[in-house]
């Protein structure tokens, strides 16, 4: 059976951002932050704190931090010793690392292989654990890797399996490049839930080929209750080719609305967050919702 509730994490002011080819003004990022505050969001992915020569877009992590109100989780986005310690500065206490199943995205992405960064952020998690901090791992790529092809999915359960063995509190599994089909989702889900019923399992999709809403469907059915979505459908990771916006949040809440699921967010006030960012962004916006709100 469906759920009664669902969460949806926000991840426009970061997955949405950091791909845009222009910069979008701090100012106009924490206008964007407080509107999806007051359109509901209760978990979001505020910024990143990776190095600005890879992703130039998120260069004003620090400033984000300090400006935008702090409303129920916050996430930041970490890669590395040196990240986990400038967002622990600037008052993060949930901190997402990520990963991707493929060694080849992986090097393209952080510039380790998966093992490498395994290894690398091992000590980092137990740490962030010991201190009672909120960890977050996103897996990228657990479907299909743009440069290895199909990723069997029982590689991906293997990866989750080693975060789970760390003490991380959530797992976002990502379909980067958005490839994954209804069948896929259901079954990778299924088996992820098998495996690990007591962790948090979120599912992250990209809409590059307009299966994420079916995707978050098949997803619902194999039990899973927190979805990954951004504003407007903006988003994709810089280095992995192809790689289109996420599912749009007020498309899902719409959905999900329609289907007597609680969100605990305004369809309308996403679509007042949107148009924050509307017009500092390079594509145009034309999602279900978002259309619907603009033609009133
Ligand atoms: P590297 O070049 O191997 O790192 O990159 P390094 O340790 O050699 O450092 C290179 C330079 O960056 C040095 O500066 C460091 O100080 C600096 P320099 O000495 O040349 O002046 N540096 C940093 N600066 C600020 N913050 C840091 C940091 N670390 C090093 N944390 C590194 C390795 C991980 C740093 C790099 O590859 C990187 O930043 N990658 C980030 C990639 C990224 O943000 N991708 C998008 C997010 S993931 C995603 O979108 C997928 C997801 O949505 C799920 C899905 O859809 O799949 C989550
Ligand atoms: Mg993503």
């Amino acid at each position: 059976s469906l759920p009664k509730k669902v969460s949806i994490i926000e991840v426009g002011p970061r997955d949405g951002l950091q791909n845009e080819k222009n910069q979008v003004p701090t100012d106009v990022k924490l206008h964007f932050i407080r509107a999806l505050q007051d359109a509901g969001v209760g978990e979001m992915e505020l910024t990143s704190f990776v190095s600005p020569k890879w992703v130039p877009q998120m260069g004003d992590a620090a400033d984000i931090m300090a400006g935008a109100k702090r409303i129920g989780r916050q996430f930041v986005l970490a890669p590395n010793e040196r990240g986990i310690a400038n967002a622990r500065a600037a008052g993060a206490d949930s901190i997402a690392v990520f990963v991707g199943v493929t060694d080849a995205f992986n090097k393209k992405n952080i510039n380790r292989t998966t093992d490498e960064s395994m290894e690398q952020l091992t000590p980092l998690i137990q740490k962030m654990k010991e201190d009672g901090l909120f960890v977050r791992a996103c897996i990228s790529t657990a479907f299909h890797c743009p440069f290895e092809g199909p990723v069997d999915p029982e590689r991906t359960v293997n990866l989750c399996k080693r975060f789970a063995r760390l003490g991380v509190d959530e797992l976002s599994v990502a379909d980067t490049i958005g490839m994954a089909t209804p069948q896929e989702s259901e079954l990778l889900f299924s088996r992820l839930k098998e495996e690990l019923p007591d962790i948090l399992m979120t599912a992250h999709f990209h809409d590059t080929r307009k299966m994420a809403l079916a995707n978050i469907f098949a997803s619902l059915q194999a039990g899973v209750d927190r979805f990954d979505a951004s504003a407007g459908g903006l988003g994709g990771c810089p280095f992995a080719p192809g790689a289109t916006g996420n599912v749009a949040t007020e498309d899902v809440v719409n959905m999900l609305e329609r289907m007597d699921i609680d969100t605990g967010i305004s369809v309308e006030g996403i679509c007042r967050a949107v148009d924050v960012v509307a017009s500092h962004v390079s594509r145009p916006i034309s999602t279900g919702m978002y259309t619907l709100y603009k033609n009133a």
